[in-house]
C-alpha cells in the first residue's frame, strides 16, 4: 500500500526582506521507486511553484541536489523515499551561502577553496604543445588519480563536517582529497614544503577531528579518510625529516609512484 509522505521543507528567501525562516509541510502520495527529487518536483509542479531547490542531472553526477535529509546530508536524486520514514524533514546544506529554501551556492565555495590550494597541475614544462606525444603514466597510478577525481563537489562532506561548521576557513575533506590528487600526480612539480604551506595548518589537516562524518555521507563513496591519512603522513614525515636517519625516513616515506623532493 502506498504511503502519504509528509515532507516538511525549510523555507526562506534571503532576498525578500519580508521573508522569515520557517518550515512548511507538503503531502505527496508515494509510488514505487520514487526519489526525493521526484517528490520535490511534484510539490513544485502541483503545489508550490516558488519552492527553490537545485538539480541538473538527476543521476548523482552533477552534485547540485545536495540537502540535509532527516538530519543527514545527501543527494535528493539518489535518495529513494522508500528508504525514509513517511515524515521527511529537509533543510539546505549548512556552510554554503543560502540562495533560497533548499538551494545553496556550492560553486562559489568550491571555486574559492580551489583557488586557495591552487588546484591545477604546477609544472615547469613550457607552453602546451598540442603536437607533442602525451606523457605516459602507469595504469595503476592513472587509476589512483581518477579515483580522487570522482568528486562531484556536492558539498555533503563539508556540510557533515564539525570543523567546517565551526571554522569558515577550513578547507574540508573534499578539498584535501583534491590536493591529494595533485600530490600523487607526477606531472605536478610542487615540493613537499609547498604542499605543507597549503594544508599544514588548522585550515587543513590539523583542523580535522577525524570523526569520519565526511566519508560516511559521501554519495560517491570516495575514501576521504585515506586521503586525509596520506596528507597527514606526508606532513608528519616532513616534520621529522631532519631528525630521522635518512634510510629510515625513506623507508617510512615509501610514497611509491611519486615522491616530492
Ligand atoms: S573527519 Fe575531518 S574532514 Fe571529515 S568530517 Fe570529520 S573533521 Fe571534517
Ligand atoms: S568528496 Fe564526496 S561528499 Fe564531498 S563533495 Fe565530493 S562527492 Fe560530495
Ligand atoms: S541532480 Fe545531479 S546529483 Fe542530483
Amino acid at each position: 500500500m502506498s504511503r502519504k509522505l509528509h515532507i516538511e521543507v525549510f523555507r526562506y528567501n534571503p532576498l525578500d526582506p519580508a521573508s522569515v525562516p520557517h518550515m512548511q509541510s507538503f503531502y505527496v502520495e508515494e509510488y514505487s521507486s520514487m526519489t526525493l527529487f521526484i517528490a520535490l518536483n511534484i510539490i513544485r509542479e502541483q503545489q508550490d511553484p516558488s519552492l527553490q531547490f537545485d538539480f541538473c542531472c538527476r543521476a548523482g553526477i552533477c552534485g547540485s541536489c545536495g540537502m540535509v535529509i532527516n538530519g543527514r546530508p545527501g543527494l535528493a536524486c539518489h535518495t529513494q523515499t522508500r528508504d525514509l520514514p513517511d515524515h521527511i524533514v529537509l533543510h539546505p546544506l549548512p556552510v554554503f551561502k543560502l540562495l533560497g529554501d533548499l538551494s545553496v551556492d556550492t560553486g562559489v565555495w568550491f571555486r574559492e577553496v580551489g583557488r586557495k590550494i591552487e588546484a591545477w597541475v604546477h609544472t615547469q614544462d613550457k607552453a602546451f604543445d598540442p603536437r607533442a606525444e602525451e606523457k605516459r603514466m602507469e595504469n595503476e597510478l592513472a587509476e589512483q588519480i581518477f579515483e580522487l577525481d570522482r568528486c562531484i563537489e556536492c558539498g555533503c562532506c563539508i556540510a557533515a563536517c564539525g570543523t567546517a561548521r565551526m571554522r569558515k576557513d577550513f578547507l574540508g575533506a573534499a578539498t584535501i582529497n583534491r590536493l591529494a590528487r595533485f600530490y600523487i600526480d607526477p606531472r605536478d612539480n610542487r615540493s613537499e614544503d609547498e604542499y605543507y604551506d597549503v594544508i599544514g595548518n588548522d585550515q587543513g589537516v590539523f583542523g580535522c577531528m577525524g570523526l569520519l562524518g565526511c566519508e560516511d555521507v559521501c554519495p560517491k563513496k570516495i575514501p576521504l579518510q585515506d586521503q586525509l591519512g596520506i596528507m597527514r603522513r606526508m606532513l608528519a614525515l616532513k616534520s621529522v625529516k631532519g631528525i630521522l636517519p635518512k634510510a629510515l625516513y625513506e623507508k617510512f616515506k615509501g610514497c611509491g609512484s611519486h615522491c616530492h623532493s
